[in-house]
């Protein structure tokens, strides 16, 4: 079956490397030539280092099912497209009517949303009982959890293949329900918020926060390092549709701190500047 991915940003580029090194040609499509063509020379680099640390041993041959495609006609022959583009509703739903124009009826449309509706992307195409969403995490090579979130209107049948692929490219699938956030961005989001909370109501900053959290309370990452890395972009976005969602529910209320960021621009890590100074060498501050 060959896999299609839109969208070859941090998550899209994942997901197109799971996808290859599980055996399947992949099509990697980006409306920005700038972001596919990074796509391209990381995922090269990223393969061959595999190669070079062992763990691979058939780098070219995976490198080789690559296609890197400048337009949506690129999907025609998928069995599978997974969407990875910017979080903004309207402009998802557009891919996804877009994407019905030119796939065969058999094709599956996933999406990889981390707070939209499912249901709602789903509504946009007129058979919408192909599409579902498929939640990777960051890094999708290395993060085992997949969310498979059927929509209302998803043949039920879907569910199982889904959970079946899924597994035979060594993810662990859950099941989750339509829900704003799922079940990983929905538990997130009080674990960001109330560190912004604690580090705006000055009862520590940023550095001890993360320090605590991972020294003691047994997190990889901390709530600053983490969104940082994940980005604000990406970040404040999710949480702003999960509490707009959740009828503004104030356990998930968005923080000004990192609205604030965004605005900025210092997005975090991919722009050298975020709750941390990346670009000064200054990655973890002293406490
Ligand atoms: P990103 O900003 O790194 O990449 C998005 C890419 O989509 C960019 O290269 C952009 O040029 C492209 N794009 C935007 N509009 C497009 C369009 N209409 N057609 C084709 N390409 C288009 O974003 P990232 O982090 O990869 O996130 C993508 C999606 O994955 C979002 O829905 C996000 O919520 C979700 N997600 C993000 C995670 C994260 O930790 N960053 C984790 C899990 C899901």
């Amino acid at each position: 079956m060959v896999v299609g991915v839109v969208g070859s940003g941090a998550m899209g580029a994942g997901i197109a490397q799971v996808a290859a090194m599980a055996g399947h040609s992949v099509v990697l499509f980006d409306s920005n030539a700038a972001a596919l063509e990074k796509a391209k020379n990381n995922l090269t680099a990223t393969l061959n280092k595999l190669q070079e640390k062992g763990k691979i041993n058939n780098a070219t041959e995976i490198i080789g099912r690559f296609s890197f495609a400048a337009e949506m006609g690129a999907f025609k022959d998928c069995g599978l497209i997974i969407e990875a583009i910017v979080e903004r509703l309207d402009v998802k739903k557009a891919v996804f009517s877009e994407l019905e124009k030119i796939v065969n009826a058999d094709c599956v449309l996933a999406t990889n949303t981390s707070s939209l509706s499912v249901t709602s992307i789903a509504a946009a195409c007129t058979k919408a009982d192909r599409v579902m969403g498929l939640h990777f995490f960051n890094p999708a090579p290395l993060m085992a959890l997949v969310e498979i979130i059927p929509a209302v209107q998803t043949e039920p049948s879907l569910i199982p293949l889904a959970k079946e692929l899924m597994l035979k490219w060594g993810k662990a699938p859950v099941i989750t329900k339509d829900t704003p956030g799922f079940i990983v961005n929905r538990v997130a989001r009080p674990f960001y918020g109330e560190a912004i909370r604690i580090y705006e109501e000055g009862i520590a900053d940023i550095a001890t926060i993360d320090w605590a959290l991972t020294e003691l309370g047994g997190f990889r990452m901390g709530p600053f390092t983490l969104t940082d890395y994940i980005g604000h972009d990406v970040n404040y976005v999710v949480t702003e549709t999960v509490f707009s969602s959740f009828f503004f529910d104030p356990r998930y209320k968005p923080s000004f701190s990192q609205k604030r960021l965004l605005e900025a621009g210092w997005l975090g890590r991919k722009t050298g500047r975020g709750f941390y100074n990346y670009a000064e060498g200054a990655v973890m501050p002293e406490p």
